[in-house]
């Protein structure tokens, strides 16, 4: 298309009817220019594509392949499977006839009770931002786009429409902006979602800075912004704030108030033109994708739907977090494990996925019990009958569908328990927990379920518990009884084959934790500054979210961040850096002495503009294969800003058959050791030495290593007459000015004296110095310096 002849020939009413929805999931075409439609559907965990089409029912979607959700899947930290997962949904959105997948979503996890965690990835943006990119790829490299959502500051459900977030620029860039940043630059998606909250007093949608000056400006987005369900208020001051397009449609009345707008001259019309140039942009790459949007099949291609449910098996199996694990109790391999008692309702009626506009038809569903091969399958769920897998296994419910445990039900499950060899439990969070819309009001696992673990385990020492849930959940009251513990999150319709798979020891579980699994409700960052009151909430913890916040006030959590173990062992070997040019080769290199025991491990010199690279190989060294997710952590030197004392930078997920090695690699440069610096409206990185800690999770750190780093810019504050003398001493001008002005002399009498007073004189500003030095500096010297300043600031 060429979209400025395209523009040319448009009429006032069709620029101002492209900007909004042809009906709920399409922009409208236009024939006489041959423009042609985008359509679009959710979601992030699978295509939610309507039966029929105008319709947003959302109980009335197509079957599709549901996926492990996005809590789930980033819990694999394996940037291969979440550009895989991102690479199927396109293929049967192509099936289907739609151009743009509404995913994947990708706020931070600021608080376990935000009813929309299951579909956010982590805490941490460097995560966040490696997988969502990774999807967005796999998306776009089957000409399918992505919309990344929510932009910005979508952290909780509460009042989600009106909610004012009131943040500090720090947190805003160095959390909730970054993953959006990391994906926009390096993946390019299609589209991006504004979301439906207020940021700082202006609703996102409407919002000028975030989405003229920060993402179209500095990040140079190119593709489209299309507001989230229903997100605009006023059409007229979202379109010149710089969205492009208002979501869903029709929206008659509000086309033809931006066409009088602009009639009227409140609309320069070029800007109008800007947001129509970003859909035609959209509509050009949906045009040459070759999707015939006209069809609408009944479901995407059955072989297509058999490749996918295996691709949703595995990724669920490898995202599964294996907690503890005492005695080395799981697996229970069915060569030695031969009754088996498989407790808990989630076994045999699945809580696969969460609540809302992600909530997928999925097209099978494979339960524990069904990939086990007994019985126990909900009717009218198609499920393949397999062989069993234990010699004898037995199931019991142990909970209602609503998760509550009675003691007829804990009766029931300790009987199964006592017969058995070994039980399988599976316990967790029903589906009216958690969704869309509304959040969780606490951590609790439903009713009963506590006593329900606890008279099992009593029973049946072997006991294995796993957790389907998509955020934390308290488990304080009974893990410590349980030898052996995972996570299996919101698998997907695949996810009770993946629990098998890691039960019986096919998969070892390789999954991380994205979220900070915390003792209690209260000992989480925002716990003090969540919901908000009166249609604010003021994101007082700053920068310290998640583990941050645990690293910083010593609280500690129940597992922390980036923790989960394996079947295997790895060891770690030793740990080699480079620095030079922007590659990081061809330049300096160290390799550490021997990899045990180098406590503070090599170190090494790099400049800003220089790329580190670093290396270390893992060998697995147990018997089995197995994954090993190697995360990259840097803490800061004491600088001028309050920064968090680490920071995941890097990760790399290495596959690994028994007795092999791999090599972890990472390039790190300039921005992965700076922070945001409203002082400057910029990311500053300071010189000084900068310590790399490398580990299996956050807690277990096996290399560490020095980086001594020089900043060539290093901006200063401008001095004025507010700074202290401390800044104005420190600076060579400012001194020289001082000295001219009053003498050396004086300049040694009034910064000596004792440690106290001179302080308390270094931490006064200029323009106090004549009243407090009682007359011995006086205006004219402090006037006639800033006049020097001024002359050549
Ligand atoms: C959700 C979006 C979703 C949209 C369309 C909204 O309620 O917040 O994530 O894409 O609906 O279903």
């Amino acid at each position: 298309m060429d979209i400025e002849k395209t523009l040319s020939q448009m009429t006032l009413e069709e620029k101002a009817t492209i900007t909004s929805g042809y009906g709920p999931w399409a922009t409208p075409a236009i024939d006489r220019l041959d423009i042609p439609k985008v359509t679009m559907s959710d979601g992030p965990h699978g295509m939610r594509a309507m039966k029929e089409e105008g319709t947003a029912d959302l109980r009335e979607s197509l079957p599709a392949t549901c996926f492990p959700t996005a809590a789930c899947f980033g819990s694999s930290w394996d940037i291969q499977l979440a550009a895989s997962i991102g690479e199927a949904i396109a293929e049967e959105a192509r099936e289907l006839g739609y151009n743009l997948v509404l995913g994947p979503g990708m706020n931070i996890k600021r608080t376990p009770l935000c009813g929309r965690n299951f579909e956010y990835i982590s805490e941490d943006p460097v995560l966040t931002g490696e997988m969502a990119g990774a999807f967005v790829e796999g998306s776009q490299s089957k000409g399918v786009g992505a919309t990344i959502k929510h932009f910005a500051c979508n952290n909780s459900e509460f009042e989600r429409m009106s909610l004012n977030v009131q943040v500090d620029e720090r947190p805003l860039r160095e959390l909730y902006l970054a993953a959006f940043e990391r994906v926009i630059r390096r993946a390019r998606p299609w589209a991006v979602m504004g979301a439906y909250n207020r940021v700082n007093g202006e609703f996102a949608c409407e919002h000028p800075r975030l989405l003229s000056e920060i993402l179209k400006g500095e990040w140079l987005f190119e593709g489209l912004v299309m507001s989230d369900w229903t997100a605009v208020n006023d059409r007229v001051s979202a379109i010149a704030a710089g969205l492009d397009l208002e979501m869903p449609g029709p929206s008659d009345a509000n086309d033809r108030r931006l066409a009088e707008a602009v009639r009227a001259g409140e609309l320069d019309e070029s800007v109008l033109d800007e947001r129509v140039r970003r859909v035609l942009y959209v509509a050009d790459l949906a045009g040459k994708s070759g999707i015939n949007t006209a069809q609408r099949p009944a479901h995407p291609d059955p072989e297509t739907l058999t490749r996918h449910h295996a691709l949703a098996r595995r990724a669920a199996a490898q995202s599964t977090v294996l907690l503890k694990n005492e005695g080395d109790l799981l697996p229970f391999e069915p060569t030695s494990t031969s009754r088996l008692a498989v407790i808990g309702r989630f076994a045999e009626t699945p809580r696969f996925q969460g609540g809302g506009s992600s909530k997928v038809n999925a097209a099978r569903t494979e339960t524990v019990c069904s990939a086990l091969g007994i019985s126990g399958e909900p009717e009218g769920v198609h499920s393949d009958s397999r062989p069993q897998v234990y010699e004898h296994a037995e199931y019991a419910p142990g909970y209602d569908e609503h998760g509550h445990a009675d003691a007829r039900h804990i009766d029931g499950a300790v009987r199964a328990a006592r017969a058995a060899d070994a039980a399988l439990l599976v316990v967790g969070l029903p589906d009216a927990v958690e969704s869309e819309g509304f959040d969780r009001s606490d951590l609790e696992l439903p009713e009963g379920q506590t006593e329900l673990i606890r008279a099992v385990v009593a029973e049946q020492p072997r006991t294995a518990v796993i957790i389907v849930a998509g955020s934390v959940v308290r488990v304080e009251e009974w893990i410590d009884e349980v030898p052996a513990v995972a996570l299996a999150g919101l698998g997907g319709q695949a996810g009770g084959g993946a629990i098998v798979d890691v039960v019986t020891g096919e998969v070892a579980p390789s999954g991380r934790l994205t979220e900070t699994m915390v003792r209690r409700l209260e000992d989480s960052a925002a716990w003090l500054n969540y919901p908000g009151e009166n249609g604010a909430v003021h994101y007082g913890e700053g920068l310290f979210v998640g583990y941050r916040w645990h690293d910083e006030s010593g609280v500690a959590p129940r597992y922390p961040f980036g923790h989960g173990i394996s079947y295997s062992r790895f060891e770690y070997g030793a740990l080699s850096l480079s620095a030079g040019g922007s590659d990081g080769r061809g330049g300096r290199s160290e390799e550490s002495e021997s990899g045990e025991g180098a406590e503070s491990g090599p170190s090494i010199a790099m400049r800003d503009t220089d790329a580190l690279s670093l290396r270390v190989p893992v060998r697995n060294a147990g018997s089995r294969s197995a994954a090993e997710v190697v995360q990259l952590y840097i803490e800061p030197p004491k600088g001028r800003l309050r920064r968090p004392r680490r920071e995941l930078k890097a990760f790399s997920k290495l596959h690994l058959a028994p007795g092999t090695e791999g090599v972890a690699e990472f390039s790190l440069s300039r921005r992965d050791f700076a922070c945001f610096d409203p002082g400057f409206g910029e990311w500053i990185s300071e010189s000084g030495e900068y310590r790399v800690h490398i580990g299996s999770t956050s807690a277990d750190i096996r290399r560490r290593a020095t980086i001594d780093f020089e900043s060539t810019v290093e901006p200063r504050r401008a001095l004025n007459e507010w700074s202290p003398m401390r800044e104005w001493l420190e600076d060579e001008r400012g001194r020289r000015l001082f000295s001219e002005a009053i003498g050396e002399q004086l300049i040694d009498h009034l910064s000596g004296g004792r440690p106290a007073e001179r302080e308390m004189f270094l931490n006064i500003p200029l323009k106090k110095v004549p009243q407090l030095t009682g007359g011995r500096v006086s205006e004219e010297a402090i006037a006639g310096m800033l006049d020097g300043l001024a002359a050549s600031p």
